[in-house]
């Protein structure tokens, strides 16, 4: 499969074959591929939580608008974004900052500068909070979207459920955000995909204000 064909060839599919399984490889797989989003400073703030137990999933789709592609698709994620991913201290921040001190890429001293960069960017208010880490997660979410695609799977984006019952459904601490939830599985044949969505043309994707 192209590049090209992944791009046109990815859909929002309604209905997945609740027979068919995704297997744990090719799973880990997608989210391995979808890992090589960037991120600002490549922070990587993002987490799933992969649910494939039926009655996990009925848990969720209560709380989904009762989509029923929430349980027929084999896999649903919930896609955390860390919205304290930027701090000091946090583990995969301090890991990432070591990695770049170690090959080279950043002094001891640059460090503390990095440090302060992040506070000023990412946590000067609430809303910055939440613009970085689903900025960033926005971009896994993609990747994972079009590495699905590539290695044969369809997926479905929804954005359509309750946060806070989510939340606390599933225990999910008050740092994460939930931009999204994302089926995972294989398109149901007995269905008929419906005919592509329009999409904003380059001159109406362009713009300027001054
Ligand atoms: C962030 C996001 C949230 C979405 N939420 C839902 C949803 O809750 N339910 C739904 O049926 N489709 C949802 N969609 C799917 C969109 O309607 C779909 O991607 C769009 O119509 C374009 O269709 P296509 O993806 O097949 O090209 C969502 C898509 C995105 C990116």
């Amino acid at each position: 499969m192209t590049f090209k064909e992944v791009i046109y060839g990815r859909r929002a599919v309604n209905f997945f074959d609740p027979e068919k399984d995704v297997s744990e490889l090719l799973l880990n797989e997608m989210i391995e591929m979808g890992a090589q989003a960037p991120s600002g400073f490549n922070i990587q703030p993002w987490s799933l939580i992969v649910l494939k137990e039926h009655a996990d999933k009925m848990r969720l789709q209560k709380h989904a608008w009762n989509q029923p592609k929430v349980s027929e698709a084999p896999v649903t994620l919930i896609v955390l974004a860390d919205t304290e991913g930027w701090k000091t201290g946090n583990p995969f921040l301090e890991k990432n900052f070591q990695e770049m001190v170690n090959s080279g890429a950043m002094t001891e001293e640059q460090r503390q500068w990095f440090y302060g960069v992040c506070d000023s960017l990412y946590g000067a208010s609430e809303a910055r909070k939440v613009a970085f880490s689903c900025k960033n997660t926005g971009f896994f979410a993609m990747s994972l979207m079009l590495a699905a695609k590539s290695l044969g799977l369809d997926t479905h984006p929804m954005d359509g459920f309750d946060i806070d019952a989510v939340r606390s459904e599933f225990k999910i601490p008050d740092n994460y955000w939930i931009p999204l939830l994302v089926s995972v599985g294989y398109f149901r044949s007995d269905q008929e995909l419906t005919p592509p969505k329009w999409r904003k043309s380059v001159d109406e994707i362009i713009v300027r204000f001054d």
